[in-house]
């Protein structure tokens, strides 16, 4: 029997355990983590993994890029794709910090839960790897897209980048203070917390007597959450009236996501999971 080899190009210091964990989880015989992996140095790697196997065998290689920066994992993964022609090439997943499985089982959360077209959706704290993904999966469905920043140029910064990567049209917002952050989640029906761990970025009383608002969606695992009153454990659970999703209530599908993934890695040797691929599959799954 081939075994089915996952290399885990990690663009930090020391490769993710927790992508290694969920790479044999998902069905991976042998996982081989190479940290500092960048742009350049990939190549050399690429080869050795589509020039190796016959035809027949080479779905049995497959590639995860992973690290703490979505733009160092962007430019391995388009450097990897480069590097295939022809069918010298083996399948490649891209979720660099947990962005693209996390921000998918969000949204497909959100989007089972409420119609999301032409709605105002605000990301809090969008500038990071999950909110930019969440962004655009957003906007995919419909709906008009906030971030904010505690630096109103930073936002606008990485809308366009958002924008241009997926060709959407999401637009940025001051989110520095309190007040500026309750004056964003004005008449928006979804808001999403993406801010680092342990940031509170809305409190109980922002929120809760809002009358447009139908879903608060915080990715925060870990306590104090990013918007009070929200539980991680929420999953589309009732809360004055909209349904609330927390970190743990939909991270569920992420992990489930996240091994499928590596699975369909092994069915053939063309698959491309980025984004559009994993909230594919999240909605399937839900
Ligand atoms: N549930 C899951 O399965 C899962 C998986 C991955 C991540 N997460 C969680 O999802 C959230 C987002 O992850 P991420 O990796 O995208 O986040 P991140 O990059 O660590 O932070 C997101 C944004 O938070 C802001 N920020 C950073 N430090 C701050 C501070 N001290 N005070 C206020 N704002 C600050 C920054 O935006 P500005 O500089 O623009 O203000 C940053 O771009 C985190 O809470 C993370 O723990 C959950």
């Amino acid at each position: 029997m081939v075994k089915k080899l996952l290399y885990q190009f990690d663009t930090d210091d020391v490769p993710s355990v927790f992508d290694s964990v969920v790479a044999y989880d998902g069905g991976a015989d042998h996982v081989t983590g190479v940290a500092k992996v960048n742009s350049e140095n990939v190549s050399a790697m690429v080869d050795g993994c589509i020039y190796t196997r016959p035809p027949k065998d080479k779905m049995y290689t497959g590639i995860f890029v992973g690290g703490s920066s979505l733009a160092a994992g962007q430019s391995v993964f388009d450097a990897i794709k480069k590097r295939f022609f022809s069918n010298f090439r083996v399948s490649v997943m891209l979720d660099s910090n947990g962005a693209n499985t996390t921000a998918a089982a969000a949204v497909a959360n959100i989007a089972s839960t409420c119609d999301l077209s032409s709605k105002k959706a605000v990301i809090l704290g969008g500038t990071g790897p999950v909110g930019q993904r969440a962004a655009a999966l957003l906007s995919k469905e419909g709906a008009t897209v906030f971030i904010t920043s505690r630096s109103l140029e930073k936002a606008k910064k990485t809308v366009e980048e958002i924008n241009q990567r997926f060709g959407c049209d999401c637009d940025a917002l001051a989110g520095a203070t309190r007040d500026e952050r309750v004056k964003a989640i004005a008449d928006a029906s979804v808001v999403m917390a993406t801010g680092a761990s342990g940031v509170v970025l809305l409190e109980e009383t922002d929120w809760v007597s809002s009358e447009t608002l139908e879903v608060l969606c915080d990715a925060n695992a870990m306590p104090p959450l990013g918007i009070s009153g929200v539980e991680m454990n929420d999953k589309a659970k009732d809360r004055n009236g909209k349904k609330t999703f927390g970190a743990i209530g939909f991270g569920g599908l992420k992990l489930k996501v996240h091994r499928e993934c590596i699975k369909r890695l092994f069915l053939s040797n063309n698959t491309v999971f980025d984004v559009e691929e994993i909230y594919a599959t999240a909605k399937e799954m839900l």
